[in-house]
């Protein structure tokens, strides 16, 4: 794994736009992988930033989400798909039938399972893999016990995640219990993967990373079996790596 430490949010945010940019520049029509949460939204800031002084071209462009909630409809506030629509898709001139998201309330949720993952495999899979990691080790919505060897699927959200994410809704009970999310396998698949963590709240996680055994109960120790990743990751997460001996230069 090759890891960049940054000294702050702001300069991880500028390195992971510039990663994508330069993947998109190197391939028009890059399939990329994207991600919700708080972390990549300086990245897209910065993508946006430079999209309107004309750097990068999308239009050739196709993006896969991660994941998205079971029971939220493309237009609720909270869904995955109206987050990337608000935060991203809607200042890029990426096409719009070219960025897939599971459908959380498609009527057979089994079947919209078989349904992303053929598209990965028909269409991707991504170039290039924006990922973030939980506090507790997972990778799109896979939670610790996930087999290593899974596709998209329907997943209950652990009990930390949906106090995680309760933040974005009114209250807890407001935040789904169930989630699509694509399996493992198929975040592996993606030829390159960028692993964004920023913030104090993200250091046990890169500790356990980066000094833990690969094992299922950590979802995103996987990672140490793809060929080609790259950590981005400020001081503040990585701090707790450094005091037991970590070895890089800041950028
Ligand atoms: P965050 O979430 O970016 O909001 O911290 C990351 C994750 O849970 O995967």
């Amino acid at each position: 794994m090759k890891i960049i430490v940054t000294k702050d949010y702001e300069s991880l945010s500028l390195r992971a736009c510039q990663l994508i940019e330069e993947e998109v520049e190197r391939r028009p029509d890059a399939v990329l992988g994207l991600a919700t949460g708080s972390t990549p939204l300086g990245t897209y800031k910065q993508m946006i930033r430079s999209y309107k002084h004309g750097r990068t071209d999308y239009q050739h462009v196709t993006t896969f989400n991660l994941d998205e909630y079971v029971g939220l409809t493309g237009d609720h506030p909270q869904s995955y798909r109206f987050f990337m629509e608000e935060q991203l898709f809607k200042y890029l001139n990426v096409p719009s039938n070219h960025t897939y998201i599971p459908n959380g309330t498609a009527d057979d949720m089994e079947e919209e399972c078989e349904r992303y993952e053929r598209l990965i495999d028909e269409i991707g899979p991504p170039d290039l893999q924006l990922l973030g990691i939980g506090q507790n080790g997972h990778i799109g919505f896979n939670e610790p016990g996930t087999p290593f060897d899974s596709e998209t699927h329907l997943i209950k959200l652990a009990e930390s995640t949906r106090k995680a994410n309760a933040r974005f809704f009114d209250t807890l009970e407001d935040v789904p219990t169930r989630a699509i999310t694509m399996g493992i396998r198929s975040i592996l698949k993606s030829k390159r993967i960028l692993l964004l963590a920023s913030g104090e709240r993200k250091a046990e996680a890169i500790y356990r990373l980066l000094n833990e055994v690969v094992d299922e109960k950590f979802p995103a120790s996987s990672l140490n079996r793809h060929a080609d990743v790259t950590l981005i990751v400020d001081e503040k997460a990585y701090h707790k790596v450094e005091e037991t001996g970590g070895n890089r230069s800041v950028e």
